[in-house]
This record gives C-alpha cells, sequence and structure tokens, in this order.
C-alpha cells in the first residue's frame, strides 16, 4: 500500500473517493463544509434527512455529488468533536480503511487527519493513519488454500495537511509509519505461523531472510554445540525435552561507529510452551505458539529500525527454544548451573522463558552494551494485572524505565511500571541452589523479573512483560505487533529523531 501527504481543499480532488469527517449531531467537519458550499448543500440536506447522526464509526458513501472532481465521497461519523481522542482517532480511522478496501474505491484523499485529536499533532495523526491502515488490511491466509481477496483493493491513500507548513512533518510520519507498519507484519506473520513451522530454526531464517536485505544488518547463530560449549545449561536444559534443537540468532544492525556501545534487544523466543513436565492443561494450549512474541518483536523492531536506517548500534537477539514434555526433558527438582556460574532449583518446568533468558542476558555481556532490553512474555501473572491494554515495564534503572514508558505513550503502545524491589527478591530463595526459578503466586511478574535482575548486574537494563499485550485471544485471534511500535519508538528517540523535527 502506498501512502502520500498533501496540502488541498477537497473539492479539487480527483480520486476515488474524498474521506471527511461529520460530527455528532449532524455537524459538518471544515472539510465536509467546504464540499457542502461547492455542492450547493447537498451534504447538509442529507445530514438533515436523518441519513447519518455522525456517531463515531458511522460511513456513507455518497456517489456522484454535484460539482465535485471525485467519484465518491465518504462522509465518516467522528463522535462529538470535543470527545474525539487518540483511540476514537485510530478506530475511525481503521473502520475507514476497511470500509474503502470493500467498496472499490483503489486510491482515496483522506481529510481525517486535519481534525483535532485532543494532545495529538499532525505528525502523531499522519503516522498513526499509517499504521493503522496496515493493521486493519493485515490477513495472515499464507496456510489457507482458497485466499479471500477484495475485488478491488486499496492501493493508494493519501492523507490531507491543513497547510503546505506541515508537508514535511507528514512526510516523516509517513515514513517512520511505514518503517513502523513494516515490523509490525513481520512480528505478526511470525508470532501467527504455526508452531510446526515455526521452530527456533525458522527463526533464524526468517532473520537471515531480513539481513539479506540490508548491507548492515548481520546474522550470528549460537546452536546447541555452540551453548554447551559457553556454558548455558540453563537454556539447554529447556531445550533438551524438544526434537526441534534450540538456536539463538542475534542480529547486528550497525549505524554508526564500530565505538559506539550498542542497544541490546532480547527477545523470548518459545516457538511452543507446553510447560514441560509441569505440563499447562489443555484448554487454549494453541495459544502458546506466541510464546516468542518476544523473538518475533525484536525481529520487527530490527526490521523497521533498518529500515530507518538509524544512526546506532543495536543486536537483536532471538532467544529460540521449545519447551516439551520428553524423556529427556528436564524436571522440577534438577539443579542447573547457569552460564554466569549461578545456580538454579528448578521447581517448575513451565517458568522455562527465564530460565532461557538469564543465559541469553548473561551471552550478551560481551557486547558491553550501552542498555538491554528484553521482550517476553513472561507471566500469566502480567496478564491478570494489566490485561491486554499495557506491557510491564520493571526496571532497577529509572532513565531506561521512563524512556520506555514515553515511548509506549508517544507510539500508542502503551506499557505501565511494576516495582522491582529487593523486598520480593527473597520469594527466590532455595534450600538446594542459589535460587529456584519459581516465585510463588503472589506478585509473579515481579518476582520473574527479580529472578533476571540477578543476570544483569553488568550493564542498564529493563524487562518488558509483554504476555497480555503480544496477542489476542478469542475471534479475532492473533499476534498484535507489539511492543514493535514501542521498540521503534525507543530506537528513534535513542537515535535523537524526535517527532516533531
Ligand atoms: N509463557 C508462559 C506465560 C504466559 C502464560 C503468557 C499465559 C501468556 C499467557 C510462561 O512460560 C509460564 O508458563 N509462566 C508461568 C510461570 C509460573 C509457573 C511461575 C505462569 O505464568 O503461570
Ligand atoms: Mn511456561
Ligand atoms: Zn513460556
Amino acid at each position: 500500500m502506498e501512502f502520500n501527504v498533501k496540502s488541498g481543499s477537497p473539492e479539487k480532488q480527483r480520486s476515488a473517493c474524498i474521506v471527511v469527517g461529520v460530527f455528532e449531531p449532524r455537524r459538518l467537519s471544515p472539510a465536509a463544509e467546504q464540499l457542502d458550499q461547492v455542492s450547493d448543500g447537498y451534504i447538509s440536506n442529507l445530514l438533515r434527512r436523518g441519513d447519518l447522526e455522525g456517531k463515531a464509526g458511522q460511513m456513507l458513501l455518497l456517489h456522484n455529488v454535484p460539482n465535485i472532481l471525485s467519484e465518491r465521497v465518504l462522509l465518516v461519523g467522528c463522535g462529538k468533536e470535543r470527545e474525539l481522542d487518540e483511540r476514537q482517532y485510530k478506530q475511525i480511522i481503521s473502520k475507514t480503511i476497511a470500509n474503502l478496501n470493500e467498496t472499490g474505491s483503489m486510491e482515496a484523499v483522506c481529510f481525517l487527519s486535519e481534525l483535532h485529536v485532543k494532545a495529538r499533532d499532525t505528525y502523531w495523526k499522519v503516522r498513526q493513519a499509517v499504521e493503522a491502515a496496515n493493521s486493519s488490511l493485515y490477513t495472515f491466509n499464507q496456510l489457507k488454500t482458497k485466499k479471500e481477496e477484495p475485488r478491488r483493493p486499496l492501493r493508494k491513500l493519501v492523507f490531507n495537511v491543513p497547510s503546505r507548513r506541515e508537508l514535511n512533518l507528514g512526510e516523516r510520519a509517513v515514513k517512520h509509519g511505514l518503517a513502523v507498519a513494516k515490523g509490525v507484519s513481520l512480528c505478526r506473520d511470525a508470532a501467527n505461523m504455526p508452531p510446526n513451522i515455526c521452530t527456533p530454526v525458522w527463526l533464524a531464517e526468517q532473520a537471515e531472510q531480513i539481513a539479506e536485505q540490508y548491507d548492515n544488518l548481520n546474522i550470528e547463530r549460537v546452536d546447541r554445540d555452540a551453548m554447551a560449549e559457553l556454558g548455558m545449561n540453563a537454556y539447554l536444559a529447556v531445550s533438551q525435552g524438544s526434537a526441534n534443537p534450540p538456536m539463538m540468532t542475534l542480529m547486528h544492525y550497525r549505524g554508526a561507529s564500530d565505538d559506539k556501545a550498542p542497544i541490546v534487544l532480547v527477545g523470548k523466543g518459545l516457538t511452543f510452551d507446553s510447560g514441560g513436565i509441569s505440563i499447562k492443561p489443555s484448554e487454549a494450549m494453541d495459544e502458546m505458539k506466541y510464546d516468542m512474541g518476544g523473538a518475533a518483536g525484536v525481529l520487527g523492531a530490527m526490521q523497521s529500525l533498518a529500515e530507518l536506517q538509524l544512526p546506532i548500534n543495536v543486536i537483536g537477539v532471538l532467544a529460540g527454544c521449545e519447551n516439551m514434555p520428553d524423556g529427556k526433558a528436564y524436571r522440577p527438582g534438577d539443579v542447573l548451573t547457569t552460564m554466569s556460574g549461578q545456580t538454579v532449583e528448578v521447581l517448575n518446568t513451565d517458568a522455562e522463558g527465564r530460565l532461557v533468558l538469564c543465559d541469553a542476558l548473561t551471552y550478551v555481556e560481551r557486547f558491553n552494551p550501552d542498555v538491554v532490553v528484553d521482550l517476553a512474555t513472561l507471566t500469566g501473572a502480567c496478564v491478570i494485572a494489566l490485561g491486554a491494554h499495557a506491557s510491564a515495564v520493571l526496571s532497577t534503572h529509572n532513565p531506561l524505565a521512563h524512556e520506555l514508558i514515553n515511548a509506549g505513550e508517544q507510539s500508542s503502545d502503551r506499557a505501565w511500571r511494576m516495582p522491582l524491589w529487593d523486598e520480593y527478591q527473597d520469594m527466590l530463595d532455595s534450600p538446594f541452589a542459589d535460587m529456584t526459578n519459581l516465585g510463588g503466586r503472589p506478585a509473579g511478574t515481579i518476582t520473574a523479573a527479580c529472578f533476571l535482575s540477578r543476570f544483569t548486574k553488568k550493564y542498564q537494563w529493563a524487562h518488558m512483560d509483554i504476555a497480555g499485550t503480544a496477542w489476542q485471544g478469542g475471534k479475532n485471534k492473533g499476534s498484535t505487533g507489539r511492543p514493535v511500535p514501542l521498540l521503534t519508538q525507543f530506537l528513534l528517540s535513542r537515535a535523537g529523531e524526535v517527532a516533531g523535527e
């Protein structure tokens, strides 16, 4: 899909469709007002007759509006003008895109990007519109034998900005939005892929395919033998019950000189988490294919980053592994010696994410990172605490925690902080080893992060639990592409690219 920005008046556009807003009750937006004037009150007449109230998400498609160069006009209900907030804006855009896609307009000029949205500027509105358009057109039909595709799909969308002065801002927003969208789609494709196809090795192959497209992106594989050599015994223990070998994939992006310390992103990549010997109940167990959501997020963010060619060094780590029950599987009671030398008593083989991550986090010490952020669908407790709307951020480094939360706020991919106080550390005490891998039921998200914190002493670090945000269940089951927008925003800010400049 192609996106553009323009600054012009609606009646002068020659397009398949012009999209303008109508507020509740039957109040025309400025662009709708202009169309109404040149068409001698055609639109206001329709509204007076009660064809459209202006409730958020209502749509009315008009043909042959008098004195207008475009073939169609799509009136979009935007709710009460003063109540138009970002959530409503994004919903309206998504619905508009779906409507255009189904009603045969292959291109359109959209004036919704001119509407006033509380506390948001043109850059934000255009960028969010690009991302929302991408999301609402996303399908995962690679594995269907009959693919349903619209006969005349939407191919090109132009966003209008209020003045020529804002064209630059709009173009920048399109560029950033497209990069994020590309990363989000890639993340969703990888995460939606079934676990018989999406294995740890498959993840490495995906990373390789992306790296082939960019000169300054290179892949390194750490396979089972290399892990054994390094003493990554916790990571290996999780994988030992699986026929699919583990694979840790490193994606090296070089956008700055070699002496600049890299930002390291580590993603939990459990391509399937059955729970192992501490097996999960079978209800919705299929959803544990999404347990590689952290790795998928890193993969997507690396794609966005390479697309933007930001002047920073970043290393993405996909910690690929599968957790299965088997005669060879690790068991509750086992004591593992991690790469760091610390020992762990396994009390539950379903608390496997932290075991894979602890060794990956020790491994990345060798890069002398500027900061390390790990992303993981780590705990069911996080879904209970924050539901589907916010990812959790846990960090002992306040500025880094704030940076991530701000990035989430700006990119509409929000995160919320949870404490990581020392008081919680005792819950990991073990009579037989340095710690257990299980903190008990209370504060499950925090004790999981406490566990990781013991392996991240050598650098600035933050952990994000994305268990509630990475995918949605139910009728529209599927990966959400989160936290790619947050991560990309974080990298944009780190590269000094501020939204409005
Ligand atoms: N991948 C799961 C966490 C999860 C569960 C994410 C449900 C999303 C939905 C993780 O490996 C896990 O099983 N965690 C356990 C930890 C417990 C055994 C300490 C959990 O949350 O129940
Ligand atoms: Mn588990
Ligand atoms: Zn898991």
